[in-house]
C-alpha cells in the first residue's frame, strides 16, 4: 500500500497496487473512531444542510479543477480499468475529470446524499458510469477491492 499525503486541505491517495490484504475500513473506524473524534462535522445531517444550503462552487474547498488529486493519481499508476474510489468526494469534480481520462471503474462515496445530487446531476447522461454511495466511510463495506483510494479534504475532519 503506498499513501500520498499532501497538505493542501488534507489529501490522501491510498494506492494498492495489488489485491487489498487489509480492511481498511475497520482500520479507519479503529484510527479515527474509537479515539472518540467522530463528531458532528461527520454528520449526515450536518453535511447535507451544508450542500442544501450552497451551491457546490461556493464552498470554501470548490475546485474546479482538482489538478493534484489528478496527478497523484496518474502518478500512482493505476490501469484505467482498475477501480478507484473517491471517498468524502461530495460534489467533486474529480470523477468528470477521471471519465475524461477514460477511467473505467469509479465510485464515489458520500455521507451526503445532497452531496451526490449534485454531482449526479452535473455527469447528466455520464451518471450509469459511476457506482455513487451514501455512507459513513467508517462504517462503510466495499462491494469489492479499489486499486485506488482518494480523499482530499475528508480524513483530516476525523
Ligand atoms: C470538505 S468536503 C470535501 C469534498 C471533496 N473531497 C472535495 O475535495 O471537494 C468534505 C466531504 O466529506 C464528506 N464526509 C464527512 N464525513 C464523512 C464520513 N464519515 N463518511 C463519508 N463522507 C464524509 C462530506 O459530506 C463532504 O462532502
Amino acid at each position: 500500500m503506498t499513501w500520498v499525503p499532501a497538505s493542501a486541505h488534507g489529501m490522501g491517495v491510498h494506492h494498492f497496487p495489488h489485491d487489498d490484504p487489509l480492511r481498511l475500513t475497520p482500520l479507519l473506524h479503529h484510527v479515527f473512531c474509537v479515539r472518540g473524534h467522530c463528531d458532528s462535522m461527520n454528520s449526515k445531517e450536518h453535511w447535507n444542510q451544508v450542500y442544501e444550503a450552497k451551491a457546490p462552487d461556493d464552498v470554501s474547498w470548490y475546485q474546479a479543477r482538482p489538478a493534484t488529486s489528478l496527478k497523484f493519481i496518474e502518478a500512482t499508476g493505476v490501469g484505467r480499468e482498475q477501480g478507484i474510489i473517491d471517498v468524502g468526494g461530495g460534489a467533486s469534480l474529480l470523477v468528470d475529470f477521471l471519465l475524461d481520462a477514460g477511467f473505467k471503474r469509479l465510485a464515489v462515496l458520500d455521507i451526503s446524499a445532497a452531496a451526490l445530487e449534485h454531482a449526479k446531476r452535473r455527469l447528466g447522461a455520464r451518471v450509469g458510469e459511476v457506482a455513487w454511495f451514501v455512507a459513513d466511510v467508517t462504517e462503510f463495506t466495499p462491494p469489492h477491492r479499489f486499486a485506488v483510494w482518494h480523499d482530499r479534504a475528508v480524513f483530516h475532519l476525523f
